[in-house]
Protein backbone atom coordinates (compact mmCIF):
# COMPACT_ATOMS: atom_id res chain seq x y z
CA UNK A 1 0.00 0.00 0.00
CA UNK A 2 1.62 2.95 -1.25
CA UNK A 3 -0.42 6.16 -0.55
CA UNK A 4 0.00 9.81 1.35
CA UNK A 5 -2.73 11.11 3.40
CA UNK A 6 -2.61 14.58 5.71
CA UNK A 7 -4.16 15.03 8.53
CA UNK A 8 -3.92 18.28 11.05
CA UNK A 9 -0.73 19.91 11.44
CA UNK A 10 1.97 18.11 8.80
CA UNK A 11 5.00 19.31 7.22
CA UNK A 12 4.58 18.23 3.40
CA UNK A 13 8.61 17.27 3.30
CA UNK A 14 9.70 14.79 5.78
CA UNK A 15 12.77 15.72 8.41
CA UNK A 16 12.08 19.66 7.75
CA UNK A 17 10.44 22.68 8.99
CA UNK A 18 9.44 21.02 12.16
CA UNK A 19 7.57 23.39 14.12
CA UNK A 20 9.09 24.55 17.25
CA UNK A 21 7.52 22.33 20.30
CA UNK A 22 6.22 19.58 17.95
CA UNK A 23 8.41 16.45 17.49
CA UNK A 24 8.25 13.88 14.54
CA UNK A 25 8.40 10.32 14.93
CA UNK A 26 8.74 7.97 12.08
CA UNK A 27 6.12 4.75 12.02
CA UNK A 28 7.82 2.73 9.43
CA UNK A 29 7.96 -0.56 8.00
CA UNK A 30 10.64 -2.92 6.00
CA UNK A 31 13.37 -0.88 7.60
CA UNK A 32 12.85 2.70 6.00
CA UNK A 33 12.02 1.09 2.85
CA UNK A 34 8.42 0.50 3.24
CA UNK A 35 4.87 2.33 4.12
CA UNK A 36 5.68 5.32 6.35
CA UNK A 37 4.23 7.88 8.33
CA UNK A 38 5.47 10.90 10.07
CA UNK A 39 3.46 11.55 13.16
CA UNK A 40 3.84 14.86 14.92
CA UNK A 41 3.60 14.67 18.45
CA UNK A 42 3.07 17.34 21.42
CA UNK A 43 5.96 15.83 23.35
CA UNK A 44 8.83 13.83 22.85
CA UNK A 45 7.92 9.94 22.02
CA UNK A 46 11.14 9.13 24.63
CA UNK A 47 10.05 11.11 27.37
CA UNK A 48 8.49 8.54 29.19
CA UNK A 49 7.93 7.95 33.51
CA UNK A 50 9.00 4.63 33.74
CA UNK A 51 8.75 1.08 32.15
CA UNK A 52 7.47 -2.20 33.23
CA UNK A 53 7.68 -5.74 32.17
CA UNK A 54 10.91 -7.01 29.71
CA UNK A 55 10.69 -4.85 26.90
CA UNK A 56 12.95 -1.09 27.23
CA UNK A 57 15.94 0.08 25.28
CA UNK A 58 18.81 -1.33 26.66
CA UNK A 59 22.47 -0.93 26.84
CA UNK A 60 25.62 -2.51 27.70
CA UNK A 61 29.25 -2.18 28.09
CA UNK A 62 32.28 -4.54 26.28
CA UNK A 63 34.78 -3.12 28.98
CA UNK A 64 32.80 -5.10 31.96
CA UNK A 65 33.48 -8.42 30.00
CA UNK A 66 37.25 -9.89 31.80
CA UNK A 67 39.67 -11.55 30.29
CA UNK A 68 40.43 -13.43 26.88
CA UNK A 69 39.36 -16.56 25.36
CA UNK A 70 40.89 -18.87 22.56
CA UNK A 71 38.47 -18.96 19.69
CA UNK A 72 35.58 -17.24 18.97
CA UNK A 73 33.37 -19.80 19.84
CA UNK A 74 34.70 -19.91 23.34
CA UNK A 75 33.23 -16.07 23.71
CA UNK A 76 29.87 -15.12 25.47
CA UNK A 77 27.00 -14.66 22.71
CA UNK A 78 25.15 -11.03 23.48
CA UNK A 79 21.94 -11.48 20.99
CA UNK A 80 20.56 -13.97 19.07
CA UNK A 81 17.25 -15.12 16.91
CA UNK A 82 16.78 -18.10 14.69
CA UNK A 83 18.96 -16.86 12.02
CA UNK A 84 21.27 -14.57 14.14
CA UNK A 85 23.86 -14.42 16.41
CA UNK A 86 26.69 -11.89 17.74
CA UNK A 87 29.68 -12.28 19.98
CA UNK A 88 32.20 -10.27 21.93
CA UNK A 89 35.65 -11.99 21.81
CA UNK A 90 38.88 -10.87 23.04
CA UNK A 91 42.02 -12.64 22.55
CA UNK A 92 45.68 -11.84 22.57
CA UNK A 93 47.22 -15.06 21.36
CA UNK A 94 46.25 -17.23 18.13
CA UNK A 95 43.17 -18.56 18.22
CA UNK A 96 41.98 -21.91 17.27
CA UNK A 97 41.58 -22.68 13.43
CA UNK A 98 38.01 -22.44 13.58
CA UNK A 99 34.63 -22.99 10.99
CA UNK A 100 30.96 -21.61 10.97
CA UNK A 101 28.50 -23.84 9.30
CA UNK A 102 25.43 -22.03 10.96
CA UNK A 103 25.66 -19.68 8.36
CA UNK A 104 27.64 -16.29 7.00
CA UNK A 105 29.77 -14.21 9.86
CA UNK A 106 31.31 -10.72 9.84
CA UNK A 107 33.84 -9.80 11.86
CA UNK A 108 34.36 -5.99 13.02
CA UNK A 109 37.76 -5.29 14.74
CA UNK A 110 36.92 -2.99 17.19
CA UNK A 111 40.31 -3.05 18.64
CA UNK A 112 43.59 -4.29 17.38
CA UNK A 113 45.38 -6.02 14.07
CA UNK A 114 47.13 -9.23 12.75
CA UNK A 115 46.48 -11.43 10.26
CA UNK A 116 43.51 -14.04 9.29
CA UNK A 117 44.29 -16.98 7.62
CA UNK A 118 41.82 -18.79 5.77
CA UNK A 119 40.91 -21.75 3.08
CA UNK A 120 41.67 -18.33 0.60
CA UNK A 121 45.41 -17.00 1.96
CA UNK A 122 46.52 -14.45 3.95
CA UNK A 123 44.69 -11.24 5.28
CA UNK A 124 45.96 -8.39 6.97
CA UNK A 125 43.66 -6.74 9.29
CA UNK A 126 43.63 -3.44 11.79
CA UNK A 127 40.68 -1.89 14.01
CA UNK A 128 38.04 -0.79 12.03
CA UNK A 129 38.19 -3.19 9.53
CA UNK A 130 35.20 -5.41 8.86
CA UNK A 131 36.10 -9.19 7.81
CA UNK A 132 33.62 -11.43 5.91
CA UNK A 133 34.14 -15.18 6.52
CA UNK A 134 31.40 -16.95 3.79
CA UNK A 135 29.67 -20.35 5.42
CA UNK A 136 32.22 -22.87 6.02
CA UNK A 137 35.44 -20.73 5.48
CA UNK A 138 38.18 -22.66 7.89
CA UNK A 139 39.93 -19.42 9.49
CA UNK A 140 42.11 -18.68 12.15
CA UNK A 141 44.16 -15.38 13.85
CA UNK A 142 47.33 -14.73 14.43
CA UNK A 143 46.80 -11.28 16.21
CA UNK A 144 49.93 -8.29 16.82
CA UNK A 145 48.33 -7.35 19.70
CA UNK A 146 45.29 -8.01 21.66
CA UNK A 147 42.15 -7.66 19.76
CA UNK A 148 38.38 -7.32 20.48
CA UNK A 149 35.99 -7.92 17.64
CA UNK A 150 32.19 -8.00 17.60
CA UNK A 151 30.97 -10.51 15.56
CA UNK A 152 27.69 -11.08 13.35
CA UNK A 153 26.24 -14.14 12.20
CA UNK A 154 23.43 -14.60 9.78
CA UNK A 155 21.70 -18.33 8.63
CA UNK A 156 21.17 -16.35 5.29
CA UNK A 157 23.77 -15.04 2.76
CA UNK A 158 24.87 -11.32 3.63
CA UNK A 159 25.62 -9.39 0.09
CA UNK A 160 26.13 -5.86 -0.53
CA UNK A 161 22.72 -4.25 -1.05
CA UNK A 162 21.11 -2.75 -3.76
CA UNK A 163 22.11 0.97 -3.99
CA UNK A 164 19.41 1.75 -6.38
CA UNK A 165 19.57 5.03 -8.15
CA UNK A 166 22.87 6.07 -5.87
CA UNK A 167 24.80 3.18 -8.35
CA UNK A 168 27.12 0.91 -6.82
CA UNK A 169 30.36 3.03 -6.46
CA UNK A 170 28.85 4.72 -3.25
CA UNK A 171 28.70 4.63 -0.20
CA UNK A 172 31.78 2.07 -1.36
CA UNK A 173 33.59 1.45 -4.44
CA UNK A 174 33.34 -2.82 -4.18
CA UNK A 175 37.04 -2.08 -5.62
CA UNK A 176 37.68 -1.37 -2.22
CA UNK A 177 37.26 -4.32 -0.57
CA UNK A 178 40.37 -6.53 -0.50
CA UNK A 179 40.88 -10.28 -0.51
CA UNK A 180 43.49 -12.80 0.94
CA UNK A 181 46.83 -13.42 -0.68
CA UNK A 182 48.22 -16.82 -1.29
CA UNK A 183 51.76 -15.40 0.04
CA UNK A 184 55.04 -16.64 1.74
CA UNK A 185 53.56 -16.42 5.34
CA UNK A 186 50.74 -18.53 4.25
CA UNK A 187 52.98 -20.92 2.65
CA UNK A 188 55.09 -20.77 6.26
CA UNK A 189 52.25 -21.26 8.13
CA UNK A 190 51.56 -25.13 7.04
CA UNK A 191 53.90 -27.36 9.43
CA UNK A 192 53.02 -30.06 9.73
CA UNK A 193 51.62 -31.32 12.96
CA UNK A 194 47.71 -32.09 14.57
CA UNK A 195 45.32 -29.51 13.35
CA UNK A 196 42.47 -29.63 14.94
CA UNK A 197 39.24 -27.40 13.37
CA UNK A 198 36.57 -26.08 15.58
CA UNK A 199 32.83 -26.28 13.79
CA UNK A 200 29.83 -24.98 15.11
CA UNK A 201 27.16 -26.53 13.54
CA UNK A 202 23.23 -25.97 14.96
CA UNK A 203 25.47 -23.99 17.77
CA UNK A 204 26.97 -26.85 19.04
CA UNK A 205 31.07 -27.31 18.54
CA UNK A 206 32.35 -30.24 16.84
CA UNK A 207 36.31 -30.85 16.53
CA UNK A 208 38.17 -32.38 13.43
CA UNK A 209 41.25 -33.02 13.71
CA UNK A 210 43.58 -33.22 11.05
CA UNK A 211 47.75 -34.31 10.90
CA UNK A 212 48.35 -31.39 8.82
CA UNK A 213 47.63 -27.84 9.12
CA UNK A 214 44.33 -27.85 6.26
CA UNK A 215 45.07 -24.44 5.31
CA UNK A 216 47.14 -25.84 2.36
CA UNK A 217 45.80 -23.76 -0.40
CA UNK A 218 47.88 -23.81 -3.22
CA UNK A 219 44.98 -21.60 -5.47
CA UNK A 220 41.26 -20.80 -5.82
CA UNK A 221 38.93 -19.19 -8.25
CA UNK A 222 35.50 -17.51 -8.09
CA UNK A 223 33.43 -15.24 -6.64
CA UNK A 224 33.24 -16.33 -3.00
CA UNK A 225 35.66 -15.10 -0.57
CA UNK A 226 37.20 -13.43 2.49
CA UNK A 227 37.01 -10.29 2.25
CA UNK A 228 37.44 -6.95 4.19
CA UNK A 229 36.14 -3.29 4.21
CA UNK A 230 37.35 -0.70 6.13
CA UNK A 231 35.24 1.75 7.65
CA UNK A 232 37.41 4.33 6.19
CA UNK A 233 37.15 2.86 2.56
CA UNK A 234 33.21 4.01 3.43
CA UNK A 235 31.97 7.30 1.53
CA UNK A 236 29.42 9.00 3.78
CA UNK A 237 25.99 9.71 2.02
CA UNK A 238 24.97 12.87 3.40
CA UNK A 239 22.64 15.78 2.54
CA UNK A 240 22.83 19.17 3.38
CA UNK A 241 19.48 20.01 3.73
CA UNK A 242 17.78 16.58 4.60
CA UNK A 243 18.81 13.45 7.40
CA UNK A 244 19.13 10.71 5.61
CA UNK A 245 17.71 7.75 7.04
CA UNK A 246 19.73 5.07 8.49
CA UNK A 247 19.74 2.41 5.37
CA UNK A 248 21.68 4.99 3.04
CA UNK A 249 24.93 3.30 5.67
CA UNK A 250 23.96 -0.13 4.51
CA UNK A 251 27.36 -1.91 4.28
CA UNK A 252 26.12 -5.52 4.01
CA UNK A 253 22.78 -6.87 3.95
CA UNK A 254 21.33 -10.49 4.28
CA UNK A 255 16.99 -11.63 4.38
CA UNK A 256 17.45 -10.87 8.02
CA UNK A 257 19.92 -8.50 9.02
CA UNK A 258 21.21 -5.45 7.72
CA UNK A 259 24.84 -3.87 8.76
CA UNK A 260 25.04 0.02 8.52
CA UNK A 261 28.46 1.79 9.33
CA UNK A 262 28.28 5.36 10.01
CA UNK A 263 30.89 7.01 9.34
CA UNK A 264 32.11 11.25 9.87
CA UNK A 265 29.50 13.40 8.29
CA UNK A 266 28.48 16.53 7.79
CA UNK A 267 25.75 17.64 9.69
CA UNK A 268 22.75 19.11 8.18
CA UNK A 269 22.75 23.25 8.01
CA UNK A 270 20.07 23.72 6.30
CA UNK A 271 17.90 26.32 8.71
CA UNK A 272 15.17 24.23 8.36
CA UNK A 273 16.53 20.31 7.82
CA UNK A 274 16.64 18.63 11.39
CA UNK A 275 20.06 17.97 12.04
CA UNK A 276 20.05 14.82 14.46
CA UNK A 277 18.57 11.50 13.74
CA UNK A 278 14.96 11.51 13.88
CA UNK A 279 12.88 9.75 16.39
CA UNK A 280 11.44 6.50 14.74
CA UNK A 281 9.72 3.65 15.50
CA UNK A 282 11.38 0.45 13.21
CA UNK A 283 8.93 -1.76 14.21
CA UNK A 284 9.41 -4.98 11.95
CA UNK A 285 12.98 -5.13 13.36
CA UNK A 286 15.46 -5.38 16.68
CA UNK A 287 18.06 -2.84 16.65
CA UNK A 288 21.55 -2.66 17.77
CA UNK A 289 24.10 -0.16 17.61
CA UNK A 290 27.90 -0.67 18.74
CA UNK A 291 29.71 2.71 19.24
CA UNK A 292 33.59 1.81 17.56
CA UNK A 293 34.96 5.49 18.19
CA UNK A 294 34.64 9.07 17.95
CA UNK A 295 31.82 11.04 20.03
CA UNK A 296 27.97 9.48 19.08
CA UNK A 297 26.48 12.90 18.07
CA UNK A 298 22.45 12.03 19.12
CA UNK A 299 23.62 10.32 22.36
CA UNK A 300 24.72 12.55 25.27
CA UNK A 301 27.09 10.28 26.30
CA UNK A 302 27.67 6.89 24.30
CA UNK A 303 31.77 5.38 24.84
CA UNK A 304 33.68 3.12 22.55
CA UNK A 305 32.67 -0.15 23.06
CA UNK A 306 29.04 0.30 24.32
CA UNK A 307 26.11 -1.48 22.66
CA UNK A 308 22.40 -0.33 22.62
CA UNK A 309 19.49 -2.18 22.05
CA UNK A 310 16.05 -0.93 20.92
CA UNK A 311 13.74 -3.87 19.89
CA UNK A 312 10.18 -3.18 17.98
CA UNK A 313 7.85 -1.63 20.22
CA UNK A 314 10.46 0.93 21.36
CA UNK A 315 10.62 4.20 19.81
CA UNK A 316 13.66 5.99 19.67
CA UNK A 317 15.69 9.54 19.17
CA UNK A 318 18.24 11.63 20.22
CA UNK A 319 19.10 12.41 23.94
CA UNK A 320 17.93 15.07 25.33
CA UNK A 321 21.23 17.55 25.50
CA UNK A 322 22.14 16.46 21.58
CA UNK A 323 18.43 17.25 20.53
CA UNK A 324 19.07 20.76 21.97
CA UNK A 325 21.95 21.28 20.78
CA UNK A 326 21.87 20.05 17.54
CA UNK A 327 21.36 23.85 16.12
CA UNK A 328 24.97 24.61 17.20
CA UNK A 329 26.35 21.97 15.63
CA UNK A 330 24.85 22.78 11.95
CA UNK A 331 27.33 21.61 9.14
CA UNK A 332 29.68 20.58 11.64
CA UNK A 333 31.24 16.95 11.29
CA UNK A 334 29.88 14.17 13.33
CA UNK A 335 32.87 12.39 14.34
CA UNK A 336 31.42 8.72 15.19
CA UNK A 337 31.74 5.37 13.38
CA UNK A 338 29.75 3.03 14.99
CA UNK A 339 27.76 -0.18 13.67
CA UNK A 340 24.29 -0.25 13.47
CA UNK A 341 22.87 -3.96 13.05
CA UNK A 342 19.20 -4.21 12.15
CA UNK A 343 17.61 -7.78 12.77
CA UNK A 344 14.50 -8.87 11.34
CA UNK A 345 13.48 -11.38 13.84
CA UNK A 346 12.83 -11.19 17.26
CA UNK A 347 16.11 -10.98 19.06
CA UNK A 348 16.78 -13.01 22.46
CA UNK A 349 19.31 -10.90 24.51
CA UNK A 350 21.80 -13.23 26.00
CA UNK A 351 24.85 -10.78 27.31
CA UNK A 352 26.33 -11.39 30.40
CA UNK A 353 24.39 -9.56 33.09
CA UNK A 354 27.14 -7.78 34.14
CA UNK A 355 27.67 -5.94 30.72
CA UNK A 356 24.20 -4.18 31.20
CA UNK A 357 23.96 -0.31 32.02
CA UNK A 358 20.94 -0.72 34.15
CA UNK A 359 19.94 3.47 33.98
CA UNK A 360 19.89 3.76 30.37
CA UNK A 361 16.00 3.46 29.91
CA UNK A 362 16.20 6.58 31.85
CA UNK A 363 18.58 8.60 29.96
CA UNK A 364 16.54 10.64 28.01
CA UNK A 365 14.81 11.97 31.35
CA UNK A 366 15.78 15.55 30.23
CA UNK A 367 12.94 16.07 28.13
CA UNK A 368 10.65 15.62 31.06
CA UNK A 369 13.02 17.92 33.33
CA UNK A 370 13.10 20.22 30.27
CA UNK A 371 8.98 20.59 29.92
CA UNK A 372 8.91 20.52 33.86
CA UNK A 373 11.04 23.87 34.09
CA UNK A 374 9.45 25.49 31.60
CA UNK A 375 5.80 25.09 32.58
CA UNK A 376 7.33 26.38 35.97
CA UNK A 377 8.72 29.49 34.37
CA UNK A 378 5.22 30.24 32.54
CA UNK A 379 3.52 29.62 35.60
CA UNK A 380 6.06 32.02 37.18
CA UNK A 381 5.89 34.64 34.36
CA UNK A 382 2.11 34.16 34.68
CA UNK A 383 2.06 34.63 38.66
CA UNK A 384 3.87 37.54 38.17
CA UNK A 385 1.94 39.51 35.62
FE1 LIG B 1 17.00 3.21 14.97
Amino acid sequence: MRFVKFEGQAPRQAHTGIPQGVYEREMGKAGFDGPVSHIYQAHPPTAWLRWEGVLRPRAFTTKRLAGVVPSLWDAPVLARSASFEMRFWRHDTNSALCRNADGDLFLFAHVGGGVIFSDFGSLDFEAGDLVYLPKGTAWRVEPSTVCEWLSIESAQPFGIPDRGLLGQHSPFDPGVLESPKLDERYAKQREQSEWPIMVKRRGQISTVVYPFNPLDTVGWKGSLSVIKLNWRDIRAVASHRYHVPPTAHCAFASASVAICVFTPRPIESSADALKVPFFHSNDDYDEFVFFHSGRFFSRDSAEPGALTFHPAGVPHGPHPQAFRNAEQRAGQIAEEVALNIDVAEPVEIVAPPAMELHEYADSWRGYLEQEVAEAGATMAERAEQ
